[in-house]
């Protein structure tokens, strides 16, 4: 073992999916992550959801849900999302988690011994869709500086914690430690935003509930940031757990540059007032930009990324998103980029090296891979390369240069290529004097592939398992260490290759025409993660989901007062409900099966949080459970409970 390795994702909000611009951080920190395992580290990679707060609460509401139900039904979906794309975190934190919430009160607990919380009153600016306070010197027309939307007034008691005491400290631990905020230019913006002065920060909110409550309070919630921030911690059992003592300090906290503030300043303040060691980097990537607007769910512009999985493959977006855009900086997403990338890089350089090796061992070699001879021509310069590309791979890797490390390995992807131009085996394969060395030549082939596979294992989950298969290697490639790629003695003679599908088809660019980003149909999105739902949930999370589901319904004893029939209708009836402290009136279809006079005086179940609706212009406000076939049907019900007693 080669030492622990600790990565994070930011924990996303569930006020909605998740769309293709949240995977693509997801995707970056899943490749460190199996890449730091395959180099032999103990790699603990944490992601999430960042559950509390006052955006989430209002969603919630103006869906009709409890926050906690509203919440769950997301994050259901963002799992399944994260299977799909073959993410290999550790753990999936959610804030609303007990133990997380006794963390965030530890938290809490330790930076008001220390003296660096004090209670004020706070007024001011505040972004709900940001969750973030302004001053207002830092305001342009009452709108967010982040995201342009408006801001709201906010004025409450509060808690302060001592953020401007810190940033002497701060200042000179990001000075000695150029590492820590990545890319430099970031760093650069950061330390000027330090200089101008840290205003201390209010961590507490009362008029929302929808949070973590803070012990020794009436009625405050941590502010939402605190809470997120803290996962980083609670994520591996801070303060008792095994895994914080092993895991902490994090190596790499990956985020998107609009929130480095809250990484670069607030947390890593947090952990100094803490005394606990701070994450060795904190990464800034550029956006993904849609239509040169970054993408955003409340914009409406995303790219839901089941269906482009779906419909490109896992595998061909994975490596789209990391082989298109520098890392640091802001890339445009665009589906003519995607298709040729796909086209040029997966089908022609990648799919065609191996079709065209697997064709010839099998045509000349009765597929089985021929033994090498005495090494010629630009075979030395090959395995070279495939030595450079390696090396080039990993300083990248190291530097969260993805575009580079694939764009290196996609260089001895082509040098393999030009080898079968240089070589011309289909002309040795003329003579027979020349057998050893049409030999030697696709057993440098196959040689070749099998580096690329090794090689491709971090970014690309499924692809070189295809390529192995193809190339009839029985070792288990998830088990191989990264190392193995240098060992290009390491394929064996013998083996049996077996041609398969090509591994990425060719697409045609104009039939995707009007497939547009915005286009995309919702029944197939539907449709997708259905699919993906039934394969993939595990049978626990189902049976949780559907708990909570049931949870959702507002069921209780309903007494009928009153019906009579609903005029125009031989089916339905009005009824008159007590439900102990309220009336309601509701429509059933029950006049088939049930005089008016036999009901009344029944106690039934009565389901009473619907939309209320209007029937044969009468109106209704729940509904009146029932059994059996229509014509036969019979009331649920309760006799004996007091009406108003809810049905559990
Ligand atoms: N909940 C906070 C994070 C708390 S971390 C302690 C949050 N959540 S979020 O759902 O808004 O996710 C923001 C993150 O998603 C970004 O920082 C970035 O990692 C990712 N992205 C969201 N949209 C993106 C793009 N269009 N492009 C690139 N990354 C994107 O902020």
């Amino acid at each position: 073992m080669k030492g622990t390795y600790y990565v994070t994702t930011p924990i996303y909000y569930p006020s909605g999916k998740l769309h293709i611009g949240h995977t693509y951080t997801t995707v970056a920190a899943d490749t460190i992550a199996r890449y730091r395992r395959l180099q032999g580290y103990d790699v603990f990679f944490l992601t999430g959801t960042d559950e509390h707060g006052q955006k989430i609460e209002r969603k919630a509401r103006e869906e009709g849900k409890k926050p906690q139900a509203y919440v769950d039904e997301i994050v259901f979906w963002i799992k399944d999302l994260w299977r799909y794309y073959n993410i290999s975190y550790d753990r999936f934190i959610r804030t609303t988690e007990e133990e997380h919430k006794k963390g965030v009160q530890e938290i809490f607990r330790r930076l008001e011994e220390k003296g660096d919380i004090y209670r004020d009153k706070y007024s001011g600016w505040y972004c709900v869709p940001c969750e973030t306070f302004w001053m207002e010197r830092q305001l342009e027309d009452k709108t967010c500086p982040d995201c342009q939307r408006p801001v709201e007034w906010m004025e409450e008691e509060s808690y302060f914690f001592r953020l401007s005491s810190y940033s002497d400290r701060l200042l000179e631990y990001i000075e000695n430690n150029p590492g820590f905020i990545q890319p430099d230019t970031r760093r650069n913006e950061m330390v000027n935003f330090i200089r101008q002065g840290l205003d201390d920060l209010c961590i507490s909110r009362t008029s929302i509930n929808w949070g973590v409550p803070l012990p020794g309070t009436e009625d405050h919630v941590a502010y939402v940031w605190i809470d997120a921030l803290s996962n980083y911690l609670t994520g591996i059992n801070f303060p008792e757990g095994k895994k914080f003592k092993k895991y902490w300090p994090a190596d790499l906290h990956l985020v998107g540059k609009e929130i480095m503030r809250f990484h670069t300043i607030i947390w890593p303040i947090m952990l100094l007032a803490l005394d606990l060691p701070l994450p060795r980097q904190v990464f800034g990537h550029g956006w993904l930009i849609l239509e040169q607007e970054k993408m955003s769910k409340s914009r409406g512009n995303v790219v839901d990324p089941f269906v482009l999985g779906e419909e490109f493959g896992v595998d061909a977006i994975r490596y789209y998103l990391l082989r298109e855009v520098v890392f640091g900086s802001d890339g445009n997403y665009s589906l003519p980029a995607l298709i040729r990338r796909i086209n040029y890089d997966l089908a022609n350089d990648l799919g065609n090296l191996l079709h065209r090796t697997v064709t010839m061992i099998e045509k000349y070699f009765k597929g089985k891979i021929p033994r090498p001879g005495s090494e010629e021509g630009p075979d030395k310069e090959l395995k070279s390369e495939a030595r450079n590309a390696l090396q080039e791979i990993e300083s990248n890797l190291d530097h969260l240069y993805f575009q580079n490390s694939l764009e290196a390995l996609w260089k001895f992807i082509r040098r393999s290529n030009k080898y079968i131009d240089e070589t011309q085996p289909w002309i040795l394969a003329r003579e027979e004097s020349q057998r050893p060395r049409l030999g030697t030549v696709l057993y440098n082939l196959a040689g070749a592939l099998r580096v690329i596979a090794l090689c491709l294992r971090p970014f690309m989950p499924d692809t070189p398992h295809a390529i192995w298969k193809q190339l009839g290697l029985k070792k288990d490639l998830s088990k191989l260490p990264w190392q193995e790629a240098y060992r290009w003695e390491g394929l064996t003679s013998g083996v049996k290759v077996k041609k398969g599908q090509p591994l990425f088809p060719r697409l045609d660019l104009e039939e995707y025409e009007d497939w547009g980003i915005k286009e995309v149909k919702q029944e197939k999105v539907k449709k997708v993660e259905k699919e993906n739902r039934v394969r993939e949930r595990p049978e626990k999370e189902e049976k949780l989901l559907k708990m909570d589901r049931f949870k959702e319904l507002d069921l209780l004893v309903a007494r009928i007062e009153k019906a009579e029939p609903v005029e125009g209708s031989d089916n339905l009836l009005c009824l008159q409900l007590s439900l102990g402290r309220e009336q309601r009136q509701a429509v059933a279809g029950l006049a088939q099966e049930y005089k008016p006079e036999e009901l009344t005086g029944r106690h039934v179940a009565f389901l009473a949080n619907l939309e209320p609706a209007t029937i044969f212009g009468v109106r209704s406000e729940g509904m009146v459970l029932a059994a059996g076939e229509k014509g036969r049907m019979k009331i649920v019900e309760i006799p004996g409970v007091e009406p108003g007693s809810p049905i559990s």
